[in-house]
């Protein structure tokens, strides 16, 4: 089916085709102008006046769909009663300690049928879809035994486009940290994953733990990627970026000496503000890494614990308000850098030959975070 989206506003653009990541996001284009789609592929950046399908996107927006690079999709259930005890004073860690936060979800996950976890992710997705996300990561980690996670990675392919093995998100009862890890080499060694991922915490893993992954990831060719400095600042981007990892996760308490290695580095930078809100973290030094160059990314995290957040356009208005970014930035990094963490090269900018991911906008993309929490998103074409 041919389709043409004609007339928008504003149409972003990349600085020029064929680049892996934006590190000036500030260069994409918004120009006036159509776009035209067939059998699923960009084919023009212009009008067809005898397409199929004509959608008329006057006084709007034509942006790439969103890529959301960092979910805990599939889970089961959601944890309200959690949220408003820690809106009223009590920390994360201790409630993760007392039996909630990750192992809570992994009870309710082993208690859940397959068709109940796919339900709920599809629930989820199609909530994503409405609100302009075209391409969905998939982690594990709410399994918490060999048999959970590779349950989740089972699952996982038929929730998200790309399944990342979060083998080490908490340390299974009757473990300690070095013990499972023994556990997470055998799982990678097996699982079918994208890539790996570790949460590096005062209550999970630590800085060794996230160099042994990274070990292991070399060993299976896979990308590393990992949750670091969420809570507490462990120093553990320098050790990341010596293992080779494609991103670094939350960064809500990053060293501010490690923010020029990074911006430096071939490395992802993953901000997450909506679990900064939820969880009251503190804020990720999102101006001073953009101003560095860094691979800025953003993501929902959506997950029952500190993200129960499923819009993309929710997160770009956080991030533009609390990082001091521009709409370009922000979209940049929820686009074609978010796509790079995937090791999506077919989507991400509005380029011909690329995936026909779209989503039109009903007012210029500067309205995304202005009109905070409002859906902006008129129409979206996945393909
Ligand atoms: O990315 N930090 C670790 N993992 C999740 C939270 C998991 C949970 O609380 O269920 C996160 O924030
Ligand atoms: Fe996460």
């Amino acid at each position: 089916m041919r389709v043409s989206i004609r007339g928008a506003a504003q149409v972003m653009l990349p600085p020029e085709d064929g680049m892996p990541y934006l590190r000036r996001p500030n260069e994409l284009r918004l120009e006036p102008g159509s776009v035209t789609v067939d059998d699923g592929v960009i084919v023009a950046l212009e009008d067809d006046p005898g397409a199929d399908l004509i959608i008329d996107a006057a006084g709007g927006a034509v942006i790439p769909g969103f890529v959301d690079c960092h979910t805990h999709l599939p889970f089961a259930g959601w944890r309200a009663e959690e949220y408003e005890q820690k809106v009223t004073g009590v920390p994360y860690e201790e409630i993760a300690r007392g039996g909630g936060g990750i192992a809570s979800s992994a009870r309710a996950l082993a208690a859940a049928s397959d068709d109940e976890l796919l339900a709920q992710a599809v629930d989820v997705r199609t909530e994503m879809l409405e609100a302009g996300t075209t391409t969905v990561e998939a982690k594990t980690g709410y399994g918490l035994s060999r048999e959970g996670e590779l349950r989740l990675v089972r699952l996982g392919r038929q929730v998200g486009d790309r399944v990342t093995g979060l083998f080490a998100h908490a340390i299974p009862e009757g473990y300690d940290a070095a013990g499972w890890m023994d556990v997470v080499d055998e799982l990678a060694a097996e699982a079918d994953v994208d890539a790996l991922d570790i949460y590096v915490e005062s209550v999970a893993f630590r800085n060794e733990d996230l160099e042994r992954l990274g070990e292991i990831a070399r060993r299976e060719g896979v990308p590393l990627r990992a949750h670091v400095e969420q809570f507490n600042a462990n120093r553990s981007v320098p050790v990341a970026l010596a293992a080779g990892a494609r991103s670094v996760d939350h960064l809500a308490c990053l060293a501010p000496e490690d923010v020029a290695p990074l911006a430096a580095a071939e490395c992802a930078a993953v901000l997450l503000p909506g679990a900064e809100v939820l969880g009251a973290e503190r804020l990720a030094p999102g101006r001073a890494l953009a101003d560095a160059g860094a691979i800025c990314v953003l993501a929902t995290d959506c997950n029952p614990g500190t993200s129960p957040v499923q819009s993309l356009p929710l997160v770009i208005g956080l991030a533009v308000r609390r990082y001091g970014w521009t709409a370009r930035e922000a979209l940049a990094a929820c686009t074609l850098n978010a796509a790079w963490v995937l090791g999506f090269d077919d989507r991400g900018s509005i380029e011909v030959g690329k995936r026909a991911d779209l989503a039109v906008l009903d007012g210029p993309v500067e309205h995304i975070a202005y009109r905070l929490g409002r859906n902006p998103i008129k129409e979206v074409i996945r393909a």
